[in-house]
């Protein structure tokens, strides 16, 4: 059964799918999917590009033998928001087992896919998240969306419907993700000097949900966007590249850079809570997918926040007279039913809790 409150969190309108929209071999683009007002990304040779840092996981666990991890860890999440995440732990074979189940299941007639169609009002299912209006534009992509912990807030109709080895690897890979995400929030807390438990309070009973991404070649590729500028919503993301084509490009000072696939690895981002919990020290950094003419590219980004009913804020023991908090308090179901009932738009949901200069509390008073 599934709960309640997972069913109020939004639900998105039915759109087609630009996979089987790409088999006629059009030569141009629906209107509704031409997005030209997006900024170009850098062009520039690739050797003076920037990359993301790279944090090596092992590491990190070896804790205090290996501290300059740790300080490497802190600006990458000050400096980047992302970072390639090595030496992660997830087996090789597990990883590739879902690579294959993944690209299995975007090959499937459209009939056998609708089966998983997202219903009226429902995130779930395979379709496309927050489309509220027939007028907003379409990004080039299609995606399979699950909940996938806690357990009860699965949609049991879908998990049934999937094939029992895509089912089973789905779920290994959930729990391997919770267990890395876990490990990986507890360095957090350590490189923010954040009371451990204050930081496992969030990450009790974690909210998870998996986001499959197939974005099929373009014929106009520069003219459509495989997935809009935002920031993710919950505490971290883990994202992995299945077939290895690039797409990804994040906002740093404002110019897009393109993340480089990097084989063997996760790509970590923060998320708008993790921001708010460290109180602005940290910040959730916009990003987008560009597609190509050539090759389709699929992707895998598993989302982690804190349990729905979970109260958040800027942490306490990272406040003080001096430090007030930023950002207003929040309920994770009211943060998400926030998120999901408009346009992906850059940082807006961020935005929106943010308290304005001058009246944090303790702040400026007269
Ligand atoms: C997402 C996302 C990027 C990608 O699903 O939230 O940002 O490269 N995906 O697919
Ligand atoms: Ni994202």
């Amino acid at each position: 059964m599934e709960s309640p409150k997972l069913a109020s969190l939004g639900g998105s309108l039915p759109v087609p799918s630009v996979q089987e929209l790409v088999r006629d071999q059009i030569l141009t683009v629906p209107s509704r999917y031409i997005q030209l007002d997006h900024d170009p990304p850098v062009i520039s040779p690739a050797a003076t590009l920037p990359s993301i840092p790279t944090i090596d996981m092992e590491s990190l666990l070896q804790g205090d033998s290996q501290p300059d991890e740790l300080n490497k860890l802190h600006s990458a999440c000050k400096d980047w928001g992302f970072f390639h995440l090595v030496n992660h732990g997830v087996s090789y074979s597990l990883i590739e087992r879902i690579k294959s189940e993944i690209q299995d299941f975007f090959e499937l007639p459209l009939e056998e896919k609708r089966k998983f169609s997202q219903q009226p009002n429902e995130l779930q299912g395979y379709g496309q998240v927050c489309v509220v209006s027939e007028e907003q534009k379409l990004d080039w992509g299609d995606m399979f969306f699950l909940v996938t912990l806690p357990f009860h807030g699965r949609k049991s109709i879908l998990f049934e419907n999937l094939s029992p080895s895509f089912r089973e690897v789905l779920e290994a890979y959930s729990l391997e993700l919770q267990k890395l995400v876990m490990a990986l929030l507890d360095m957090i807390a350590r490189a923010l000097a954040m009371d451990p438990k204050e930081m496992r309070d969030l990450f009790e009973n974690l909210f998870q949900e998996m986001r499959m991404n197939y974005y099929p070649p373009c014929p106009q590729p520069e003219s459509v966007i495989g997935i809009t500028p935002h920031s993710d919503a919950g505490l971290l993301t883990i994202l992995l590249e299945v077939n290895e084509a690039q797409g990804l490009e994040i906002r740093k000072d404002g110019i897009w850079v393109p993340v480089k696939p990097l084989p063997n690895s996760f790509v970590v981002n923060l998320a708008d809570v993790l921001e708010i919990v460290s109180n602005g020290v940290y910040h959730s950094v916009e990003h987008r997918a560009t597609v190509n003419s050539e090759k389709e590219r699929i992707s895998i980004a598993t989302f982690h926040s804190p349990n729905l009913k979970t109260e958040f804020g800027p942490a306490r023991s990272l406040t003080n007279l001096q430090r007030p908090p930023l950002y207003r308090r929040e309920t994770m179901q009211n943060y998400l039913k926030g998120f999901y009932s408009n346009e992906l738009i850059g940082k807006s949901h961020v935005e929106a809790v943010k308290i304005a200069p001058g009246l944090e509390k303790g702040g400026n008073t007269s």
